[in-house]
């Protein structure tokens, strides 16, 4: 696991999502209050983006179908049994972090925004 630095906080406003690219994956990153969330942007019933879903209650609505999806767990609200990927997000003072899992021909050097 590789700690990448992908934004402001303030990049990803209370209650919305963005999505990130790092080594040709991308990431949907998550704001509700002060909590941080981060999912692989794939809805598991049809490949939806996640960062464009309605966010709330602890959930992210898939913006396709509808699907809700736990934005702690990744599970399908109503048992579909189905899972997203959950990605670890670290909150610094001002930047955001994720712990992403890359494959070895990917570990170059990343222009993160806090410039580290
Ligand atoms: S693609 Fe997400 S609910 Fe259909």
């Amino acid at each position: 696991m590789r700690r990448v630095c992908i934004g402001r906080i303030e990049d990803v406003p209370d209650g919305e999502g963005r999505a990130v690219t790092l080594y040709g994956r991308t990431y949907a990153v998550f704001r509700e209050g002060d909590r941080l969330f981060a999912l692989e942007n794939r809805c598991p019933h049809a490949g939806g983006p996640l960062a464009d879903g309605f966010v709330g209650g602890g959930s992210v609505t898939c913006p396709l179908h509808g699907w809700k999806v736990d934005l702690r767990t990744g599970k399908i609200a109503g048992g579909l049994g189905e899972q997203v990927r959950v990605m670890p997000v670290i909150r610094g003072e001002e930047f955001i972090y994720l712990e992403v899992d890359l494959p070895y021909e990917n570990q170059q050097t990343y222009d993160c925004a806090c410039g580290k």
